[in-house]
């Protein structure tokens, strides 16, 4: 495989950064060029810059603000190369919305939660489904369409959040905090990029 890719990624807490690099580290195993970076570090994406571009983010209240505010002045440069995202998140509750037309979504089996009643989804419920997850994200990406959108669970450290953060995560994402980060989905999904990016 040849090619030049971006992995640009955002994080809140740090561990988001090392689930990037590790997408990276897959994508130079199969031969291509890669810059993990910041997308801090990332001013604008040169058209023609890269062959394909992944970018990656934990759910921080919706997908981190600084990913979407990325991707959103981003879209003409993403427009044009193969695309693909991940976020990162502590829970996703399975519901039966459809999935838009030729995204491919990828959920790590061990994030993805059944809801209590299917008829009925809870507060905490409704604020976790795929469909409240990816919308936005798809709404910023606008005519750029990512091949494939994977959803992986993180990890949590109490120490490294503000107070109002924890609170936020104890009482409306219900999450219990804990490094369950699943490389072997991570690093599963990663080894298909080339091929779901069409560089292989
Ligand atoms: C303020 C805040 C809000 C969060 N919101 C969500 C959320 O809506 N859904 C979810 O599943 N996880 C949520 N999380 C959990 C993070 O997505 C998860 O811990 C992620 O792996 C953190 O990545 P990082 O270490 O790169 O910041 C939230 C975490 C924080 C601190």
């Amino acid at each position: 495989m040849q090619g030049r890719v971006l992995v640009a990624y955002a994080s809140n807490a740090g561990s988001t950064a090392d689930v990037a690099r590790a997408v990276g580290e897959e994508l130079t195993r199969a031969g291509a060029q890669v810059d993990v970076r910041p997308i801090a570090d990332v001013a604008a994406i040169e058209p023609g810059a890269y062959d394909a571009v992944v970018v990656g983010a934990p759910m921080i209240v919706g997908w981190k603000r600084d990913a979407l505010a990325f991707v959103e002045r981003n879209r003409a440069a993403l427009a044009k190369a193969p695309l693909a995202f991940f976020a990162t998140a502590m829970t996703l509750t399975e519901s039966d919305e459809p999935i838009p037309d030729g995204v491919a979504v990828t959920v790590d089996p061990k994030l993805a939660k059944h809801p209590r009643n299917e008829e009925r989804l809870g507060f905490k419920e409704r604020f976790t489904t795929l469909d409240h997850y990816l919308g936005p994200i798809l709404k910023s990406a606008g005519a750029a369409r990512p091949a494939s959108v994977a959803f992986f669970r993180g990890k949590l450290d109490f120490r490294r959040l503000k107070f109002f953060q924890m609170v936020f995560v104890m009482l409306v994402v219900g999450a219990q905090p804990g490094d369950y980060r699943n490389w072997d989905a991570i690093r599963g999904w990663a080894r298909e990029l080339p091929a779901r990016l069409s560089l292989a």
